[in-house]
Formats: structure tokens, C-alpha cells, sequence
């Protein structure tokens, strides 16, 4: 499903309105280049997560984690791996549990050592906008997609 954001408010919105179709131990791949809007997304879902304060790119320290009312949210940057065997050294395996939520931006970087994600979301420049692509897993629900895109909320079409 692809949807236009045509500004910042609808990424946000997107990241909001995602959120309340997360379960806890879901994994959401954010796919597309740098500026393509990923981290604006993951603050959009973190605001709807009841987190006020700021939220900062993890692209220097690979992973920001935020304790939210019953979970613990990853929001790792892979995009300075240089090998997805480091993910394995930093022990990535601990961070998926059934009591977290982890969203990873630039996931390709990690090769086959991530499972395979609840959601995958592309984001691309369609300038002055963006657009995105959502996905679920093979095998998963796909009226949940219809679910997401016809509950779009104002601003994205
Ligand atoms: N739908 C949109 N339309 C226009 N600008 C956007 C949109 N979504 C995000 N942005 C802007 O794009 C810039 C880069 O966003 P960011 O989330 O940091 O990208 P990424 O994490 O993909 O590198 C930010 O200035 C943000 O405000
Ligand atoms: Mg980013």
C-alpha cells in the first residue's frame, strides 16, 4: 500500500497511527535513503507512545531505547554497520523480546541476521513530500494494511 505524506505532519501521523497496530515483540523494517523521513516516523510513534521528550537519531550510537508504560522500544540506525556480524557482537538477538517493540532504520545493512519484520515501510523523496510503502510479512494479516490506509488520518492521501 502507498501512501503520499505530503509534509512532516503526515509522517508523523503515519508513525502515529502505526503504533496502534504494534503488539508488543513487533519488529518494523524502515526501509530508504537519508532524509527519506524514517526517524520522523519513528517520532511520530513514539509521541503516540506517550514519550515527550526528545527523539534523537541513533546513527552514532546504533541503538536509542525508550521505557514506555509496559514495553521497551529499540529504535536502532544500521546505517554505519560496516558487517551484519556486528550485529550478532553487539548481541542484537536480546534486544527482540516478547516485551519489546525494535524498529530499525537502514535494516539491509544487517543482511540475514534480523528476522523478518512485522511491517516494512519504504519511504522515498516525492519531493516537496514523501511517499510510503507499506508492507506486513508474508503470511500476516493483510486487512490490517487496508486497516492502516482506511484509517489514514488527515493529511495523507
Ligand atoms: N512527508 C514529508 N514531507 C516533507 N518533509 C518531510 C516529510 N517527512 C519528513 N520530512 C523531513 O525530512 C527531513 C529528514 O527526515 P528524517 O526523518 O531525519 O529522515 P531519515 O531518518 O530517513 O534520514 C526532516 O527535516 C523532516 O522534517
Ligand atoms: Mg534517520
Amino acid at each position: 500500500m502507498r501512501l503520499f505524506l505530503p509534509d512532516e505532519a503526515a509522517t508523523l501521523a503515519l508513525g502515529r497511527r502505526l503504533f496502534e497496530f504494534l503488539k508488543p515483540g513487533s519488529l518494523v523494517f524502515l526501509r530508504g535513503t537519508l532524509g527519506a523521513g524514517k526517524t520522523t516516523l519513528v517520532r511520530g510513534l513514539l509521541r503516540a507512545a506517550g514519550h515527550q521528550g526528545a527523539v534523537k537519531s541513533p546513527t552514532f550510537t546504533l541503538v536509542e531505547e525508550y521505557a514506555l508504560p509496559g514495553l521497551t522500544l529499540y529504535h536502532f540506525d544500521l546505517y554505519r554497520l560496516t558487517s551484519p556480524d556486528e550485529l550478532e557482537w553487539f548481541g542484537f538477538r536480546d534486544y527482540l523480546r516478547s516485551d519489546s517493540l525494535c524498529l530499525i532504520e537502514w535494516p539491509e545493512r544487517g543482511g540475514d541476521t534480523l528476522p523478518a519484520p512485522d511491517f516494512s515501510i519504504e519511504l522515498e523523496l516525492d519531493l516537496p513530500g514523501r511517499a510510503a510503502t507499506i508492507e506486513t510479512a508474508p503470511g500476516g494479516d493483510p486487512e490490517l494494511l487496508s486497516e492502516i490506509g482506511s484509517a489514514a488520518p488527515p493529511g495523507i492521501s
